[in-house]
């Protein structure tokens, strides 16, 4: 039987009981299927796809084509997390009929149990009937990276009183628009605290501080898979993008000087079927060109050779 997903009632028992909420982004089959095989309750389709995935510099040219091919991935990866997917820019902002339109589309082709937009009190009323018409929705304030070209580039957010205040009306009106969980990008601790302390739902943090209902991170960023960005937020848990490195260039290294693969890790015919085609190869020998003539003699010199040491294998062995 399938494993019981995280529910968005979950998330609201946790953050009432105080028990901190880890959600971490995934893009494709395997990063779901690692997050969700490691606890994490929530796992966010991200539209920094678009920066860490596929090379952009900005989400900004991310489509909901690219966020539902992703989304759909993320799915078949999971058992057990609750899958929300980003709403890309353009998806949302042309007013909340063309929200319904995609953030359905995102449910129903993906699979996933919800979606996030960015903005707080000039998106609460698309909030509001996505809501209305039983789509959970995600808010996100602070940072909104879709608006990177209005505010400057990816700085700290809510640092005067008047941006503070404004963020926090934000956070109120996405709570009252029916949003069940707010993620807080890049603000100062104590206005991550001061929102958090403000709405009754979850806050989810990302250069917030500790004092948000949970965190949020970038998979590439904990583990050290992305060299183009490097947030201040983000603690490199592993170094996987040099082991990648490294495993690669032994692999490249192994095959350039033969080692790879070795009669071990090869597949062998029998001994019969062998005696079979070498019967026959005089008459197939007449049609090859001299070329191929010579890549026979040396494919039959390899084979002889790997035969030499290794036991059968059976089809069943390869993946
Ligand atoms: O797209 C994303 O990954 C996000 C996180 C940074 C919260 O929105």
């Amino acid at each position: 039987m399938m494993a019981k997903r995280t529910s968005v009632l979950n998330l609201q028992r946790m953050r009432d009981r105080g028990e901190p909420i880890t959600m971490l982004t995934a893009y494709d089959y395997p990063t779901a299927k690692m997050a969700d095989e490691a606890g994490i309750p929530l796992i966010l389709v991200g539209d920094t796809l678009g920066m860490v995935v596929l090379g952009y510099d900005s989400t900004i040219p991310v489509t909901v084509d690219d966020m539902i091919h992703h989304g759909k991935a993320v799915v078949r990866g999971s058992e057990r997390a609750l899958v929300v997917v980003d709403m890309p820019f353009g998806s949302y902002q042309g007013g909340w009929q063309d929200a319904l339109k995609n953030a359905t589309r995102i449910m129903q082709e993906t699979g996933c149990s919800s979606v996030k937009l960015e903005g707080g009190l000039r998106s609460a009323e698309t909030v509001k009937h996505l809501v209305e018409s039983g789509i959970p929705v995600m808010g996100h304030i602070g940072l909104t990276p879709q608006s990177v070209n209005q505010l400057g580039g990816f700085r700290v957010q809510g640092k005067t009183p008047r941006d503070a205040v404004h963020l926090i009306s934000d956070a109120k009106a996405l709570a009252e628009a029916g949003a069940y969980a707010i993620v807080l990008e890049l603000v100062p601790t104590v206005l991550g605290q001061m929102i958090t302390q403000r709405v009754k739902v979850p806050t989810i943090g990302i250069g917030a501080g500790p004092f948000c209902s949970g965190q949020v991170q970038v998979w590439h960023d904990i583990l050290g898979m992305y060299d183009a960005l490097k947030p201040h937020h983000a603690r490199p848990f592993a170094d996987l993008g040099t082991q990648i490195r490294n495993a690669i260039t032994t692999y490249r290294k192994q095959v350039e000087a033969g080692e790879f693969p070795t009669a071990d890790e090869s597949f062998y015919m029998d001994d019969h079927a062998q005696e079979l085609i070498k019967a026959q190869l005089p008459e197939l020998d007449g049609d090859l060109s001299d070329a191929q003539r010579v890549l026979a003699a040396h494919d039959y010199e390899l084979v002889a050779r790997a035969s030499e040491n290794a036991d059968e294998r059976s089809p069943a062995d390869a993946r």
